[in-house]
C-alpha cells in the first residue's frame, strides 16, 4: 500500500471548501468547510460570498486534512485541484492555493474536472470502476448521463438536462414550499411522511415523441412549474398544502425519470455498471429505486455514501490518484480556473 501514490485534492467549485487525501483507493482524510449557511437566506449560492468563504477556510481546512491523515505536505506525491466547471471566483481560490502549495513543496499539480471527480470518488468505496460504465451525475448544477470507457481519457456525453439541473429542481421546489436551502435533503426528509402516489406530476421528456431527439436528456423545469401551479391552486382555494405529499410526489417524479433513463442508457449501450454521483445521488428514494430497477436487468449500481456524493476534496484526490497511477502527465503550472470546462477534458494537459 505504501507504493500507492499519496494524493491531496482541493475542491472549491461551489460552496464547499474541501481538502481530501488518498493513498491509491484508500481515503485518509476528508476535511470540509461549508458556506451553505451564509447562502441560505438568499435561497441559492451567492458566488461572491462563496469565494470569500473559500479564502477564509482554505488554509485551516488544509491543515485539518493533513492532521487527519497524519502526513505533511512533503509526503504528498501530487496535488489535484478542481479546475472546472464551477463558479469562476470560487474555482480561482482553489486553483491559486493549489499552485502555491505545489510551487512551495515542489509537487506536480493536476487541474481536474469536477464532474469526472464525482465519478472517480466511488472508487474510494467500491474499488476500481469496471469500464465501460454508465455514469449519472446529478447535482445542483448538472444532470448528465455519460458513457465512461476510460476515466483518464474523457467521457462521452449521452444526454443532459435541457433546462434545470435535478438538484436545482429540488432547491426551487423546496423554496416554493417554504422549506429552506439546500432543498434536496429537506425534501428527502419531508417526503418520508408523504404519499408519493398522491399527486401525479409530469415526467419530462419521457413521451414517445421525445425518445428520438431527447432519449437520454432531462427536463425538470416543467415539473417545477407543475408543482408551483398545484400549490397555488390549493392556496387560492384556501386549503392547506400537504407539504409531505407534495415533497414525496415531486421526488418520485424526479427519481422515476432519472432511474428510467439511466437504466435505458445502460441497456442501449450494453453496459452492466451504473455509477451515480453528485449531490442528488444522496437522495434516499433515488438510491432505492435505482437498485430495484437495475436489479431487474442484471445491472450493478454503485453509489458512494451520501457524504461522498456532495462536493468534497476526497473526490478530487481520488481522480488525481487515478491519473497519477495511469501515468498521465501533470498539468502545466499556469493551469486555468475554467468555469465552463467540458466533459471531454478530465484534466488540464501538461
Ligand atoms: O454535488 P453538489 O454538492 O454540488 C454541486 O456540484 O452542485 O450538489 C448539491 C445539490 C443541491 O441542489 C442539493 O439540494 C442536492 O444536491 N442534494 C440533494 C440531496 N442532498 C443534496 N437532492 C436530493 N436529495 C438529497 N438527499
Ligand atoms: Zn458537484
Amino acid at each position: 500500500m505504501r507504493d500507492e501514490p499519496l494524493v491531496l485534492g482541493i475542491e472549491t467549485s461551489c460552496d464547499e471548501t474541501g481538502v481530501g487525501i488518498v493513498r491509491g483507493h484508500t481515503l485518509l482524510a476528508d476535511a470540509l468547510a461549508s458556506s451553505v449557511d451564509q447562502h441560505a437566506r438568499f435561497g441559492g449560492v451567492v458566488p461572491e460570498v462563496a469565494s470569500r468563504a473559500h479564502l477564509e477556510a482554505l488554509v485551516p481546512t488544509m491543515q485539518r486534512a493533513l492532521d487527519e491523515a497524519g502526513v505533511t505536505l512533503a509526503d504528498v506525491d501530487a496535488i489535484a485541484v478542481t479546475s472546472g466547471p464551477g463558479l469562476a471566483g470560487a474555482l480561482l481560490v482553489g486553483v491559486a492555493a493549489a499552485k502555491g502549495y505545489a510551487l512551495a513543496a515542489e509537487k506536480p499539480i493536476y487541474g481536474v474536472n469536477h464532474l469526472a471527480a464525482h465519478v472517480a470518488v466511488d472508487t474510494l468505496e467500491h474499488g476500481p470502476l469496471p469500464e465501460p460504465a454508465v455514469a449519472m451525475l446529478v447535482s445542483g448544477g448538472h444532470s448528465s448521463l455519460l458513457l465512461v470507457d476510460d476515466l483518464t481519457a474523457g467521457v462521452t456525453p449521452l444526454g443532459a438536462t435541457i433546462d434545470d439541473a435535478a438538484g436545482e429542481a429540488f432547491d426551487k421546489v423546496a423554496r416554493l414550499l417554504g422549506l429552506g436551502f439546500p432543498g434536496g435533503p429537506i425534501i428527502d426528509r419531508s417526503a418520508r411522511d408523504g404519499d408519493a402516489a398522491s399527486i401525479h406530476f409530469p415526467r419530462g421528456l419521457t413521451a414517445p415523441k421525445d425518445m428520438v431527439a431527447h432519449r437520454f436528456d432531462f427536463s425538470f423545469s416543467g415539473l417545477k412549474t407543475a408543482v408551483a401551479r398545484w400549490v397555488e391552486a390549493r392556496e387560492r382555494a384556501g386549503e392547506p398544502v400537504p407539504v409531505a405529499d407534495v415533497s414525496a410526489s415531486f421526488q418520485e417524479a424526479v427519481c422515476d425519470v432519472l432511474t428510467a433513463k439511466a437504466i435505458d442508457a445502460c441497456r442501449s449501450t450494453g453496459v452492466r455498471t451504473l455509477v451515480i454521483g453528485g449531490g442528488v445521488a444522496a437522495n434516499s428514494r433515488l438510491r432505492v429505486l435505482a437498485e430495484e430497477r437495475a436489479a431487474r436487468h442484471g445491472i450493478a449500481v454503485r453509489v458512494p455514501r451520501p457524504g461522498l456524493c456532495t462536493d468534497n476534496g476526497a473526490m478530487v484526490a481520488a481522480l488525481g490518484s487515478h491519473l497519477v497511477k495511469a501515468g498521465i502527465a501533470p498539468s502545466r503550472l499556469d493551469l486555468p480556473a475554467d468555469s465552463a470546462m467540458g466533459l471531454t477534458e478530465v484534466s488540464v494537459p501538461g
